[in-house]
């Protein structure tokens, strides 16, 4: 038997430590979506695949009105390397239009993904977007992340510029079930050059 988390090399973050940390960015997103002015509830919409599980565990300690939705935007095919180019292959079913809105990402790298969709979801009438991220990768990031309104930026740690997986975030679609952030092996990709 194979553990799911054979081809780690390290935890760079704990359970308990991605816990505390959840706890903590929900808390901050709570009061601050408490202290909003009376009006319809905030949408927090989750970057389907990667921030299942960080939306899961923060949107339970967000204890506001809100509503939750998914869309999937994918920047990334099996490879570790973006393909430029992002695209929105399910879009969301609540309307957004004048309504604050929630971005929940496991990772913000690039910000490719990111930028593309706060354009996208400006198109579409959000009163104010803001972005909620575990992991924040800025030495990586080459599209600026604009804000909409009164949006506001959290982040659950700054990521140092390796590979890592678990929590969400995958490599060919393998280990968002870890329930910790760990680097990926090298040699793990290194040698699939195929995508
Ligand atoms: C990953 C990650 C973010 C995005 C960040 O998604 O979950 O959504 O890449 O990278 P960027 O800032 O350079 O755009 P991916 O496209 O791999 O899809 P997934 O969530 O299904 O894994
Ligand atoms: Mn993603
Ligand atoms: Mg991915």
């Amino acid at each position: 038997m194979v553990s799911a988390e054979a081809g780690i090399d390290r935890v760079l973050w704990t359970e308990a430590e991605v816990a505390a940390r959840v706890g903590e960015v929900a808390a901050a997103l709570a009061a601050d979506l408490r202290a909003l002015p009376p009006g319809p509830p905030a949408v927090v919409v989750g970057v389907a695949t990667g921030a299942l599980l960080f939306l899961a565990d923060l949107v339970r300690r967000v204890d506001v009105p809100l509503a939750v939705d998914f869309v999937r935007v994918e920047s990334y095919g099996g490879g570790t390397e973006s393909s430029g180019k992002p695209r929105i292959t399910a879009d969301l079913k609540v309307d957004v239009a004048g309504k604050h809105v929630v971005v929940v990402e496991d990772i913000v790298d690039t910000g490719n993904t990111l930028s593309f969709l706060i354009a996208h979801l400006e198109k579409k009438g959000a009163s104010s977007i803001s972005v909620c991220t575990f992991l924040d990768k800025p030495a990586r990031r080459k599209f600026n992340i604009q804000l909409v309104g009164d949006g506001k930026f959290y982040s659950g740690f700054e990521c140092p510029d390796y590979f890592v997986v678990g929590y969400g975030l995958d490599y060919a679609e393998l280990y968002r079930n870890l329930p910790f952030i760990g680097v990926l092996k090298p040699e793990m990709y290194k040698k699939d050059s195929s995508n």
